[in-house]
């Protein structure tokens, strides 16, 4: 259908990586116990991006039949080609192209600011059956703490971005990002206006804390590498954004110097030295049955 999201606003890199942290098999007992959808047949994954949450879904229900749809076909690509046992499809939230009263349960993850809350509801309201469950997952704000080794920038990191800085002002809006963002008030309060009954809220933190040491080794090294993927495609994009104020041998600088901090970070870790940044998502899971 298109590719904006992707190019634009945040790779697949981004995405996957950071999605299968949170959305691992350590936290599952969490979202098990909030989702409430044990023997659901058919679940649908809207905005699925490149798949992270749909995978789960697939490992954790292996009974169920699972379903991602997304607008953006380098998404739907790369989940295809990497993640078995769910369906994917090039497809737009506004006009499924399912029949009315066709799945158990609903389900989305950081999707609903993005579309028009009547078309977001109505549609899945249309789809689900009697009874069907609403599952909507909304990021709040966490805590996030950044390791001294990657906090600091170059000269040469402050001067690019600045560069491009102006690019960046409003940049979103013209790809339609978070034109529709809601409290925690108001998105049960939305869901429960389109028609949805039994409305219920929940929290789930998620404490991505490398040096913590609950977490083994290849854990932590996947918790600093997905936030070296997201600085990566930070880069990236400010190639698209900015490529007229931007050379592609500062692109290849500006990467060079990211992985070097990374490499740091890992180094301090499998020396032990500890340096307690943390992600710490703080997760809203709105619920609601048809
Ligand atoms: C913040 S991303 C979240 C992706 C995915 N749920 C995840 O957590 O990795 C928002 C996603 O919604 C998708 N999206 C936005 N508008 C859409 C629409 N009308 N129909 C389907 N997908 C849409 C974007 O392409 C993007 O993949």
């Amino acid at each position: 259908m298109n590719t904006l999201w992707s190019t634009y606003v945040q790779n697949i890199n981004t995405l996957y990586s950071s999605r299968s942290l949170r959305f691992a098999d350590k936290f599952k007992e969490k979202y098990l116990r909030v989702f409430v959808i044990d023997g659901k047949n058919r679940i649908l994954e809207i905005g699925c991006g490149p798949g992270a949450l749909a995978e789960s879904l697939h490992s954790w229900y292996p009974d169920a039949k699972v379903y991602g749809i997304d607008t953006d076909s380098n998404f739907i690509a790369f989940a295809r080609k990497n993640i078995t046992g769910a369906q994917f499809l090039e497809a737009d939230a506004t006009a499924l192209p399912f029949e009315d009263n066709s799945f158990d349960v609903a389900i989305s993850n950081t999707v609903s600011e993005h579309i028009e809350p009547l078309k977001f509801y109505g549609e899945q309201y249309r789809v689900l059956k009697e009874n069907g469950v609403c599952i909507v997952i909304s990021a709040r704000k966490g805590i996030n703490i950044t390791a001294p080794c990657i906090a600091e920038e170059t000269e040469f990191e402050k001067e690019i971005w600045q560069r491009a800085g102006e690019y960046f002002v409003d940049y979103l809006k013209r790809y339609d990002v978070c034109q529709y963002p809601q409290n925690e008030a108001e998105l049960p309060l939305s869901m429960q206006e389109h028609g949805f009954k039994n409305v219920t809220t929940e929290y789930i933190t998620v404490n991505l804390t490398p040096d913590n040491p609950c977490y083994s080794k290849e854990m932590a090294h996947a918790m600093i590498n997905a936030n070296r993927l997201c600085a990566l495609d930070s880069v990236d994009i400010l190639l698209h954004v900015a490529g007229e104020k931007i050379t592609a041998p500062e692109v290849e600088e500006l990467k060079r110097i990211v992985n070097a901090k990374y490499d740091k970070r890992i180094m301090l870790y499998n020396k032990g030295i500890k340096q307690w940044d943390t992600d710490m998502s703080v997760t809203m899971v709105v619920r609601g049955e048809k």
